[in-house]
């Protein structure tokens, strides 16, 4: 089969990505060479049909390819699948609960009114140094229930981690005190001297202590830079149209709506990807027991088929009965994000507090190469925030 060129590692703005998917599209399964070999998924019925499928697609070899370099270990719950995922995904529901989360919303509030009122006194600010990047890992912290002067330690190794990624810097350039000293430290010392939070209830698990650690680290890395690249997409997509300001003041009812589209249109996570169980045909094409399958959520999400105009923001194509949250940006089955209803909230109260301010753009974004292959950010928004009166 002659398909059209795919490796998502590539560097590609944002125009070429979403062609690029378009080309893919035209086949039902398409092939790439990239990365070993794999086949790629990028219409929404296919996915969703893979994602629900996991004893077929299966998560336990990984779901980035290659995996990242000096990975020792699978992550839990994300790379694995029943019934060893169960255990943990529980863990994570039980930290992420709706309860729990609600219990949260005023302390979110808070440190968004915070960044956002730092911004708005530094003109021509970064929004995502200073709201998008600091409201997902100062939340996190006060989920797991740590101490003020750790959760800046975290702020700064998670800044440094995904900066390597980022420029993807091999091993040699490891810090000295990574992400993972610090969470292996936090379990220590709850393990000495136990408190009533969350890092003390997993060190009483009857769990391995890796699998301890993978799972803290899962949660910063899967609820850090995915709820930073929504919100700086939202920010973005806030500046360039002024009227959806407007819009979204006059109605606050709509703003899930925005939300919701701003994850459809452009995904945080683009991709990840599966091992095949068994041998599977889709259409004309047979794929292996052990071939890898991407599934591509960037492109599902902008499938013609599924959505019309599927490039335009549209906050309106929701109105005709169709499910806002029907996209593919949080995956679906057994792995769907387990952090939804915490990233929801932090996305509301930020749009909440925003519309507070004239967002202005100074500039376009600079955005930065797909992460692994699979995570789109932005990794400078350069705004200013004037008092909306
Ligand atoms: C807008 C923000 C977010 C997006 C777009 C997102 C996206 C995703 C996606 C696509 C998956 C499915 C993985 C798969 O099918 O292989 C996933 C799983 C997961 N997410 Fe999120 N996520 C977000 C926020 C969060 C937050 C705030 C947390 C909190 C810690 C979180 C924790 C997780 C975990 C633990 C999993 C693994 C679940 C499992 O395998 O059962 N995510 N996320």
């Amino acid at each position: 089969m002659s398909c059209p060129h795919f490796d998502h590692h590539e560097v590609l703005g944002d125009d070429e990505r979403y062609a690029r998917y378009e080309e893919l599209r035209t086949w039902q399964v398409s092939r790439s060479e990239a990365s070993g070999g794999f086949w790629v998924l990028s219409r929404y019925d296919e996915v969703i049909e893979a994602l629900l499928d996991w004893r077929t697609y299966s998560s336990a070899e990984g779901v980035l390819l290659p995996a990242p370099v000096g990975r020792r270990a699978r992550q839990v719950a994300l790379e694995q699948d029943p019934p060893e995922h169960t255990v943990y995904r529980r863990l994570y529901a039980e930290l992420l609960s709706r309860p729990r989360v609600r219990a949260m919303q005023s302390s979110i509030r808070h440190t968004t009114v915070a960044c956002l009122n730092r911004l708005a006194h530094s003109p021509g600010g970064d929004f995502v140094e200073q709201v998008a990047a600091p409201v997902p890992i100062e939340t996190l912290a006060m989920l797991l229930g740590l101490d003020p002067e750790v959760t800046a330690e975290l702020r700064q190794c998670t800044v440094t981690e995904l900066s390597r990624t980022h420029r993807g810097d091999s091993e040699t350039t490891r810090p000295a005190f990574t992400l993972m000293d610090l969470l292996r430290a936090e379990l220590d010392k709850r393990r000495a001297h136990p408190r009533e939070d969350f890092v003390t209830l997993l060190t009483q698990q009857d769990l391995p202590p890796l699998a301890m650690l993978s799972f803290l680290v899962g949660a910063v890395i899967a609820g850090h830079e995915t709820t930073l690249s929504a919100a700086s997409n939202l920010a973005y997509q806030l500046g360039r149209e002024p009227q959806l300001q407007g819009r979204l003041r006059e109605d606050p009812a709509l703003i899930p709506l925005a939300v919701a589209e701003s994850l459809r249109h452009r995904s945080p996570v683009q991709n990840f990807v599966r091992t095949l169980t068994r041998e599977v045909e889709v259409g004309e094409v047979t794929m292996a027991a052990g071939d890898k399958v991407m599934l591509l959520f960037g492109a599902a999400n902008r499938d013609p088929l599924h959505y019309e105009a599927p490039d335009r923001f549209d906050i309106d194509r929701y109105h005709d009965g169709r499910e806002a949250g029907e996209h593919l940006a949080y995956g679906g089955g057994v792995h769907r994000c387990v952090g939804a209803f915490l990233a929801e909230t932090e996305l509301h109260i930020m749009v909440e507090e925003l519309l507070r301010y004239e967002l202005t753009l100074h500039g376009e974004p600079r955005f930065v190469p797909v992460t692994f292959g699979a995570f789109l950010a932005i990794e400078e928004l350069p705004v200013s925030l004037r008092a909306w009166s």
